[in-house]
């Protein structure tokens, strides 16, 4: 298949990419890394694309230029954007309006003629703290509690509406990916990086909010699935570990895994980060048979090994 992929230069984008072309896809990546709140980490990803057989890079923001690719492809997988609650609210709530809303209803106005499946990137802040007491099942009221989650909120209702003219979207609400090339302002990415530097690690709030904690491997997988499965038009899935941990067992998960004690240096929490996010995963198991096969301790052992490999001298060092 002839599949494009927005947002390739990251975290999530740069995975998928990858996968789909050693699965044989005809691979167009789309990405503007001068957009990425990582912008070195996105040049860096953009450039081991680049190299690869079998993918094809465009560089295009999506919330001003015309994409071409889209009149050829027959499946979308549109990871591009804004993410983050902490870095949308003041000026982020524009950023994440232009390239999370804009960027998305002019993918979608391209994708009126040709029809192709459109995978749509969401996020499990939709449900804002309503996974509480019970995991959040996809028909749950929305109760976005961030600029981030009210731009995803958007972002959901663009889909459903082409969904309703005849594009086949849906929507993949994906909780807490971590793992190799994890975002830098993400939390497990921070802490790795404080504790080989021998810092304090940064958290925000008292280590009490949970979260369903999803390695990328297994977010790869659920999202190709989600290329080839029958699928019912404007359908949201959530793609996350059923088993949410909270911050504070996850640092000790990570002390045990790099044999050390670690020091914490509390910061205050942020507004409208979800006091639990909680995956119910029956959608996913039964409509992509997917379910998430990572342990944290073994998935934090891959993202550890990948941040050492980043420190090591050029010579050897693994940065793909
Ligand atoms: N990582 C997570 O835990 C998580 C959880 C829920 C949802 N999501 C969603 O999944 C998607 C991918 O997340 P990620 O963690 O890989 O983020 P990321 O920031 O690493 O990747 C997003 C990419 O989109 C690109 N981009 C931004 N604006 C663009 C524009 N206008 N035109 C073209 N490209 C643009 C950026 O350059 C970047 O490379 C996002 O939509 C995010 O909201 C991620």
């Amino acid at each position: 298949m002839r599949i494009v992929v927005t947002g390739a230069a990251g975290f999530i984008g740069s995975h998928v990419a990858e996968a789909l072309s050693v699965a044989g896809h005809e691979v167009l990546a789309v990405d503007a890394p001068a957009r990425s709140l990582a912008p070195d980490a996105a040049r860096r990803a953009w450039a081991g694309l680049a190299a690869r057989p079998g993918i094809t890079t465009v560089e295009a923001d999506l919330a001003v230029d015309e994409l071409d690719g889209l009149a050829e492809a027959d499946a979308v997988v549109h990871l591009a954007g804004r993410p983050g609650v902490r870095s949308s609210w003041g000026p982020g709530r524009a950023i994440a309006a232009r390239d999370n809303v804009t960027a998305t209803r002019r993918l979608l106005q391209a994708c009126a003629r040709r029809r192709p499946r459109v995978i749509v990137a969401s996020s499990s802040s939709v449900y804002g703290s309503a996974g509480r007491q019970r995991p959040s099942r996809e028909d749950d009221p929305l109760a976005p509690a961030s600029p981030y989650a009210q731009s995803k909120v958007e972002v959901e209702r663009l889909a459903l509406r082409a969904a309703g003219d005849g594009v086949p979207a849906v929507l993949l609400r994906y909780f807490s990916v971590y793992g190799a090339r994890q975002r830098p302002d993400m939390a497990f990415h921070r802490f790795i990086e404080a504790a080989l530097d021998g810092r304090p690690l940064p958290m925000f709030g008292d280590g009490s909010r949970s979260r369903s904690f999803t390695h990328v491997d297994d977010v790869v997988t659920a999202t190709l699935a989600a290329v080839t499965a029958e699928l019912p038009p404007g359908v949201a899935i959530n793609v996350g570990h059923p088993e949410p941990v909270d911050v504070r067992s996850a640092i000790d998960r990570l002390a045990s895994v790099l044999g050390v004690p670690l020091r914490i240096g509390s910061r205050a929490p942020v507004a409208g980060d979800a006091a639990r996010t909680w995956a119910d995963t029956r959608r996913a198991r039964g409509l992509l048979g997917w379910t998430a096969a990572t342990g944290l301790t073994e998935g934090l052992t891959a993202q550890i090994a990948w941040h050492r490999a980043l420190r090591a001298p050029a010579d050897t060092a693994e940065v793909a």
